[in-house]
């Protein structure tokens, strides 16, 4: 079920029904919100950021309530069926925004402590990647001391799955290319 949600590629379908194109193919080539801001329509990006983090809290939500056993599973489920999904031959997000959805489905405070740092950051430093990147990395230590027992360990993984698929942008940052919220490159 987390990889069934997940695994939907909102940032694809929504540029493909507004006729522009494939997102795939501008700025980092990333299906994420960040990219498809690239394309210049601000509520593109917004509903992509709504629906990849909808997509992250329903199956994590879901499993709270009917299947609480599994619950550590479906939240990482989720983000692989993002990060790789089988419609486009595993080659997906980066996990950011699912991420935002797991951890308000795991427990609000670790979801607010989430997007409060990520919030900050890209106010401090307008840099995507920078921002969610220090936001996965808080809400894993968040979550040692709010949420359910299986929850630290969960994100842990998936903080270091992120990091690593932020390996690109991080060589970037370090060479002082990484482009600001709102370019187009
Ligand atoms: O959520 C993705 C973001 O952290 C980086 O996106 O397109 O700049 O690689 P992008």
């Amino acid at each position: 079920m987390g990889y069934a949600f997940g695994s939907i590629p909102f940032g694809l379908i929504l540029t493909r029904l507004a006729g522009m194109g494939d997102v795939r193919s501008i700025g980092s080539g990333n299906i994420g919100a960040t990219n498809v801001l690239r394309t210049g329509n601000k509520w593109l990006a917004a509903a992509t950021l709504l629906l990849d983090g909808l997509k992250g809290f329903l199956p994590v939500y879901l499993a709270w309530q009917f299947f609480w056993d599994d619950l550590g599973w479906v939240a990482l489920f989720a983000i692989l069926g993002h990060c790789f999904p089988v419609w486009l031959k595993f080659k997906g997000g980066k996990g950011v925004a699912t991420n935002a959805g797991v951890c308000f489905g795991l427990a609000w405070p670790i979801g607010l402590t989430y997007a409060a740092v990520w919030i900050l950051m890209l106010v401090i430093f307008r840099v995507s990647s920078l921002a969610g990147m220090t936001a996965v990395v808080a809400a894993a230590g968040a979550s040692l001391y709010f949420g359910p027992t299986v929850a630290p360990m969960t994100l842990a993984i998936i903080a270091a799955l992120i990091i690593w698929l932020h390996r690109e942008n991080i060589g970037r940052l370090i060479k002082g290319t990484e482009p600001k919220v709102g370019s187009k490159s």
